[in-house]
């Protein structure tokens, strides 16, 4: 499997921080030098040990601020890491999941390899123990996580081995199991989607995405076509094949089907855009971070790392998974300006910047997603450039043609805390789309860049409900330090999730 699990391994515990046998127990501290209640527990039974120390100004409770202390009279872990949580009133979402992660960066640098984790008590405003525990896992590996696969030396691994997050009583321990094995799985979808993003586009080509969906389909049992050039024209593909016309890498189209649920409940149905290297085609990109563009591939990553997590949580649900893949680039053979193909749908488009590929592809998967009578659509894409003009990197864009599943992914969002902000789908905008020789242009001008894309796609999703995310600016980290997020995996399999429970 691709995603190399990072080696440690996590146990839900409850009882008193005082008699946790560990090599190290973390406890928490408020602004200003007030300790959070296991601290106190532990204060109390080592005769007011932390008390004194924070007395003496080492630690003053300031979020990110830490303290390692070795052998507290009375208390049977060998060390106690104090972290700093900020002020109690402003411990929110954000200071949880920064807290968790100075912890378990401070155990991994100062060579721990077990610790007692006790920041999952913690109240955290409108959230409950599962979340906290689940949050806990994904942060733990979100901090351990390398991609160290393309360096000829990769660094020797860490000794940590193991965390046990702490619940306050034995009543929290069965929330917490599930919070446990909810937040394993999506972080390990996670770290595949990371892995497939991470990789050079030299690597990561759509046969290997084909090669990747396939092996995982192996090990869960998931149903798995991989269509090719061949398949797809029999299909009428038009639009998508004629992406990647302009490489030497032929185009994939991935299929995988997990039947969770029902016979003949009708499906929720993802669609990734998998494009391995987005180079613009004939309208080619500026020189500056174009190689920022072998994320171009996030959706799918997303969709295929999603599948993971639904065989890992053996989900009661059926779930079709539907991954175009392709490169855009320059060449004889390529898409030229002006070009008009003909999509799997009958519907003509104008090629008026082979750039505006990503809406290429997708359209004619979301035509192949008709047959499935699918009860959902999603597709998650790194769509426009204007998305991130116009969100940033926190939220992903959300469009969708039906308010309630609008309203079920804004749910599965806050529940995942992988933001989305919804963002209008107005017929208003389709005439930016017009063209005055095919049925429509692929682009609609600089206003409203993310919005035209999305009623680009409206125009080939009108047979079901569905939901677009464009995920441009939340897919991954651009610059130097440049790194796939894992996003919006965890908002999919919460919705999932959601699904499976009613
Ligand atoms: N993959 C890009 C969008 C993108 C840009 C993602 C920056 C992440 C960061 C997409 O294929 C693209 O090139 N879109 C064009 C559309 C335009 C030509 C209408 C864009 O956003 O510039
Ligand atoms: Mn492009
Ligand atoms: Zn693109």
């Amino acid at each position: 499997m691709e995603n190399r699990e990072i080696g440690l391994e996590f146990s839900i515990k409850s009882g008193a921080p005082g008699k946790q046998r560990s090599a190290c127990i973390v406890v928490g501290v408020f602004e200003k030098r007030k300790l959070s209640a296991p601290a106190l527990e532990i204060d109390r039974a080592s005769d007011g040990y932390l008390s004194k120390i924070l007395r003496g100004g080492d630690l003053d409770g300031k979020a990110g601020a830490t303290l390692l202390l070795h052998k507290a009279p009375n208390i049977l872990a060998d060390r106690i890491l104090l972290v700093g949580l900020g002020r109690e009133r402003d411990f929110h979402e954000k200071a949880y999941r920064e807290a968790i992660a100075t912890a378990v960066k401070t155990l991994r640098d100062t060579g721990s390899t077990e610790a007692v984790i006790t920041l999952t008590e913690l109240p955290v405003k409108k959230r409950d123990v599962m979340w906290n525990v689940e949050q806990a896992v994904r942060y733990a590996h979100k901090a351990l996580y390398r991609f160290d696969r393309m360096k000829s030396k990769p660094e020797p691994r860490r000794p940590l081995k193991h965390l046990t997050f702490s619940v306050a009583g034995r009543g929290e321990l069965k929330a917490g199991e599930t919070g446990l094995r909810r937040g394993l799985a999506i972080a390990h979808g996670m770290g595949l989607a990371k892995d497939l993003g991470n990789l050079p586009s030299n690597i990561c080509t759509p046969e290997y995405l084909a090669e990747q969906a396939r092996t995982l389909a192996n090990s869960y049992g998931f149903q798995c076509d991989i269509l090719d050039q061949a398949a797809c024209e029999k299909l009428g593909m038009g639009s998508f094949l004629s992406v990647g016309k302009g490489s030497d890498k032929p185009p994939r189209f991935i299929v995988l089907k997990h039947e969770g649920g029902k016979k003949g409940d009708k499906p929720v149905v993802l669609v990734g855009k998998a494009i391995t290297f987005d180079a613009g085609g004939i309208s080619l990109k500026p020189a500056a971070e174009m190689d920022e563009m072998n994320y171009d591939m996030s959706g799918g990553g997303a969709v295929i790392g999603a599948f993971r997590a639904i065989g890992e949580l053996e989900l009661k649900l059926n779930v079709i998974g539907l991954v175009p893949s392709c490169e855009n680039m320059p060449d004889a053979k390529a898409n030229k300006p002006g070009d008009i193909v003909t999509s799997m749908s009958g519907q003509t488009i104008e090629i008026l910047n082979t750039d505006a590929e990503g809406r290429l592809i997708l359209c004619d998967a979301l035509t192949y997603a008709e047959r499935f009578e699918p009860d959902a659509v999603i597709d998650l894409a790194t769509l426009t450039g204007a998305c991130v003009i116009a969100l940033g990197h926190h939220p992903s864009a959300l469009y969708s043609n039906n308010d309630g599943l609008a309203r079920e992914i804004e749910h599965a969002a806050d529940d995942a805390w992988d933001r989305v902000w919804r963002m209008p789908l107005w017929e208003d905008y389709q005439e930016q789309l017009k063209s005055s020789l095919a049925d429509m242009a692929n682009i609609g001008g600089r206003p409203g860049g993310s919005i035209t894309a999305a009623c680009f796609l409206w125009r080939f999703a009108k047979k079901y409900h569905w939901a677009h995310l464009d995920i441009a600016g939340t897919a991954y980290k651009g610059g130097r330090d440049k790194a796939s997020t894992g996003r919006p995996l965890p908002l999919l399999v919460h919705f999932l999730l959601n699904r499976e429970v009613k």
